[in-house]
């Protein structure tokens, strides 16, 4: 079985096991079966060799407290032949199993061995977890209740165009916060002072708004670190204060404002069905984790089918106490944004035997 337990760690301990928690209904089952289940897994980016930073021991200590008796190989990418997707390594790993499970949905926009490699020499299905998360997730992409209202945060536009423009192409409303509302709001002639720009994406943002300007929604107003201020450290000193869309030199947006939550938690309150993904601001910083705070309590309190997208943005919902008031939690990040843009994922077509190199 091919899992993503690739959780985060602080000081060597499991900072949020969600992702094992959520590998247990298919472990279960197989378990159910009668099978004899060894799990697999990458943690981290140990770029092709053993690294002891990136040992799965950790998770293997949890995953022995849940699941007794499931076996789980060491770190996959200690092994280049993990990310070069080496025939040979497909065929150490497949080695002696009658079976493959992919129940891996964050890992599964990556063409590795461990995910489309099984699929074409053993019978191989996929987990509950990925199941689960493709219904969901295909779900918004065609056929969601209206009105329907994607959020959208995080450092760059770059990073998100191709996820903005499918979203632009189902939603009825997408709202945007993050570092990239500065590259949107330069790109509507404001002064966004020294905020995270992108200057080569301001053409793109203002086609963008351009186009479909009645649907795309940015802040109104900002909350601003002065000069000499700095993140994380309110000692640095610096003034924190709410501004319009007009930032003065020197100082930097780092949250969205309170205009701007009160109107993003109205427009997610009449929603049928929400999408987030990417905090509105620095959340880790409580100075400007209010923007994100709102958001994640109004996705929280709306009647509408919600669906919260991996990584910054499940974490801070688990920060505000909130993961358990959303419909949907997705364990994958990178995974579930490709999966809205593209419609398909590498391990989904190698388990449909579609997979080509
Ligand atoms: C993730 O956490 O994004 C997935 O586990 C995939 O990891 P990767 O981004 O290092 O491929
Ligand atoms: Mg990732």
């Amino acid at each position: 079985m091919r899992a993503d337990f690739n959780v985060p760690l602080r000081d060597g301990e499991i900072a949020d096991d969600l992702r094992i928690r959520a590998a247990l209904p298919t472990i279960e089952w197989l378990l159910g079966q009668g099978a004899q289940v060894t799990a697999c897994t990458h943690l981290g980016r140990p770029k092709g060799r053993p690294d002891p930073r990136y040992s799965v021991a950790p998770v293997r200590a949890r995953l022995a407290e849940l699941a007794p008796g499931v076996e789980l190989l060491e770190n996959l990418r200690y092994d280049p032949g993990e990310e070069a997707n080496d025939p040979a390594f497909v065929a150490r790993l497949i080695a002696g199993f009658d079976a493959y499970v992919n129940d891996a949905f964050g890992a599964s926009h990556r063409a590795h061995a461990s995910i489309v490699g099984p699929p074409q020499f053993l019978p191989s299905a996929a987990g509950r977890l990925l199941a689960r998360e493709v219904d969901v997730l295909l779900g918004l992409r065609t056929d969601p209740r209206r009105p329907f209202v994607a959020i959208l945060g995080g450092s760059k536009v770059s990073d998100k165009l191709k996820v903005i423009e499918a979203l632009l192409g189902v939603a009825d409303q997408l709202l945007i916060g993050g570092g990239m509302c500065f590259t949107f709001l330069a790109a509507q002639g404001a002064s966004i002072g020294d905020s995270l720009f992108e200057e080569d994406m301001v053409g793109t943002c203002r086609s963008l708004l351009d186009e479909h300007g009645d649907r795309l929604v940015l802040p109104s107003d900002i909350t601003a670190l002065g000069p000499g201020g700095e993140l994380m450290r309110p000692e640095a000193g610096g003034d924190v204060r709410q501004v319009g869309t007009s930032l003065p030199p020197g100082w930097k947006g780092v949250d969205i404002g309170p205009g701007s939550a009160a109107d993003f938690g109205d427009r997610i309150a009449e929603a049928r069905t929400v999408f987030w993904n990417g905090p509105m601001g620095v959340f880790e910083d409580p100075r400007f984790e209010a923007g994100t705070r709102a958001v994640a309590q109004a996705v929280a309190d709306t009647s509408g089918f919600t669906v919260v997208g991996g990584g910054d943005s499940a974490a801070a919902l688990a920060q505000f106490g909130l993961a358990g008031e959303v419909d949907h939690v997705s364990t994958g990040g990178g995974a579930s944004l490709e999966l809205l843009e593209q419609g398909d994922l590498p391990g989904l077509a190698a388990l449909r035997g579609e997979w080509k190199a």
